[in-house]
């Protein structure tokens, strides 16, 4: 059975335990992020432990026109699964924050992962067959008060995600978004993060958000959140929550503590 992967954001963090799981499934991919030097050494691990082939294609895919040349660069070539995974966050009150990066987000969040569904997902309908997975977040499931954009980029995701499911299930293609909650990654140092009681408890390992993930795609589940105290909190507390109350908490989680 074909199995190619084309996974965003492998340089690094979930995507690079994404790219190791789907190896040991015997998977051949395509993994891409800005980093070559770190998408090359991942291609080498990979290959030396595991009878797949990986090709890497470095670019930055929230430029204009990023996800198109990555469209380019795979057109006709058979993907079985999307793994849209790059993305990144950014602390601080909006208006404080440079306008720029809050941009830059939107167009690696949404934009790119939006241009790569809308390309790949309608080679998957033609060839009958595919999976996706989009990289949401907990975040999705409420605003976020000092990463404002960041929640509503993953709001977005979640929504975008479920649609797209419903679209292109008679046509043998599933979406899934996962939504983990806090992952020990490079995330939080390049989201600015640190020493905020949301980072502070420690959070799950890549590859066991990777891994979970990955299997819910499979499955072809719609939401998938890795942590089941989250899951459960998010499902049936969180909704009967006032939504103040719920500003101001993760606003809390979100202050720096020192
Ligand atoms: N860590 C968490 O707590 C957490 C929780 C929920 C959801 N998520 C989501 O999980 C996904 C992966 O995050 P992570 O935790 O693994 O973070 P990470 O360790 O910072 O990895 C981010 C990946 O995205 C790539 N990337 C960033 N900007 C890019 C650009 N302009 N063009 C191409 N690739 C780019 C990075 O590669 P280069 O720098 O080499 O380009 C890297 O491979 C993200 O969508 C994030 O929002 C993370």
């Amino acid at each position: 059975m074909p199995n190619i992967a084309l996974i965003t954001g492998a340089s690094a963090g979930i995507g690079r335990e994404f790219a190791r799981y789907h190896a040991e499934k015997g998977g051949d991919m395509i993994i891409t992020a800005r980093r070559g030097d770190a998408l090359d050494e991942l291609k080498a691990e990979i290959e030396a432990k595991h009878s797949v082939s990986v090709t890497t294609i470095a670019l930055d895919l929230g430029a204009a026109d990023g996800a198109d040349k990555l469209y380019e660069a795979v057109k006709g070539q058979r993907i079985d699964i999307l793994i849209n995974n790059a993305g990144f966050g950014g602390h601080g009150r909006f208006v404080d924050r440079d306008l720029a990066d809050d941009h830059a987000m939107i167009d690696l969040n949404i934009d790119a992962l939006v241009t790569l569904c809308h390309r790949i997902g309608k080679d998957m309908v033609a060839q009958g067959s595919g999976k996706i997975l989009n990289v949401s977040s907990t975040a999705a499931y409420m605003a976020g008060p000092l990463q404002a954009t960041y929640f509503a980029t993953k709001a977005f995701v979640s929504s975008f995600s479920q649609a797209l499911d419903e679209e292109m299930r008679e046509h043998g293609v599933t979406v899934t978004a996962l939504e983990p909650g806090y992952v020990e990654t490079e995330f939080s140092a390049v989201a600015n993060l640190e020493n905020t009681a949301l980072t502070s408890g420690g959070g799950a390992t890549a590859r066991s958000a990777a891994k979970y993930g990955y299997d819910a795609m499979r499955r072809g589940e719609l939401r998938a959140i890795n942590d089941p105290k989250l899951r459960f909190i998010l499902n049936w507390v969180f909704p009967w929550m006032p939504n103040r109350m719920k500003l101001k908490q993760m606003r809390k989680m979100q202050e720096k503590t020192g």
